[in-house]
C-alpha cells in the first residue's frame, strides 16, 4: 500500500475473503481497544431493511457494490472504530484508497480449504450458493488476491483462533500508531 499520502490511523479496517473471521476478530479487537464496531454488511442490511441475498437476487451484485461504495465514503467521518468489511469491498480500488486515509487496513487471509471448512454449513452468502462453491472460492480468491495484498498487514488465520488473530491485529495497530511499522 502506498504510504506517501497523509494518513490518520484513527480506525482499523479488516478486509479479507468470506470466512476469514473478520466479524469474530473485529468484535474482539473492538472490545479490547474500547472501539466501536461496525460491519458493512450489517449496515447495508439495516439501512435497506433487506438481506444481502435479497439485494443480490433482485437488484444484482452491481447494485450491492454501489451501496458498499456509498457506505465506505461515509466511514471517513468515523473515529475509534473497527470496521469489518464484506469480502468483495476491497476489489474496488477507490474503496481501499478511501479506507487507507483513516484506517490501518488489515487483511485476514485463509487458504481455500480452510475457507470452505468455515463456510460450508452457512447459507447466507449469495456468491457461494451456486453448484460448485469450492471452485468458486478458489477462483474468487485467486482473482482477489492482488487486492487483499494491498493491505498494510496480512495475517494468515489458517492455524490461529480468532483470539490469537485479534491479538496480532491489536499488536500491529499499536505499532502503526507509534510509527514503528
Ligand atoms: C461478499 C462477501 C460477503 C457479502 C456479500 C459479498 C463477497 O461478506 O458482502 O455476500 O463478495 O465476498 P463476508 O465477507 O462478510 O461474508
Amino acid at each position: 500500500m502506498t504510504m506517501n499520502k497523509t494518513r490518520h490511523l484513527v480506525n482499523l479496517a479488516l478486509i479479507g475473503f468470506m470466512g476469514t473471521g473478520k466479524s469474530a476478530v473485529g468484535w474482539l479487537v473492538a472490545e479490547q481497544l474500547h472501539f466501536d464496531y461496525l460491519d458493512t454488511d450489517e449496515m447495508i442490511q439495516s439501512r435497506t431493511g433487506r438481506s444481502i441475498a435479497d439485494i443480490f437476487e433482485k437488484d444484482g451484485e452491481l447494485a450491492f457494490r454501489k451501496l458498499e461504495q456509498q457506505l465506505v465514503e461515509e466511514l471517513a467521518a468515523r473515529k475509534r472504530t473497527v470496521i469489518s468489511t464484506g469480502g468483495g469491498l476491497p476489489t474496488l480500488t477507490a474503496n481501499l484508497a478511501s479506507l487507507e486515509a483513516h484506517a490501518l487496513v488489515v487483511c485476514l487471509w485463509a487458504s481455500p480449504e480452510k475457507i470452505w471448512e468455515r463456510v460450508r454449513n452457512q447459507t447466507h452468502r449469495p456468491l457461494l450458493s451456486g453448484p460448485n462453491p469450492q471452485l468458486k472460492i478458489r477462483e474468487l480468491l485467486a482473482a482477489r488476491e492482488p487486492f487483499y495484498r494491498q493491505a498494510d498487514v496480512l495475517i494468515n488465520t489458517d492455524l490461529r483462533s480468532a483470539r490469537e488473530v485479534a491479538q496480532q491485529v491489536i499488536h500491529q495497530f499499536k505499532l502503526a500508531q507509534s510509527g514503528k511499522r
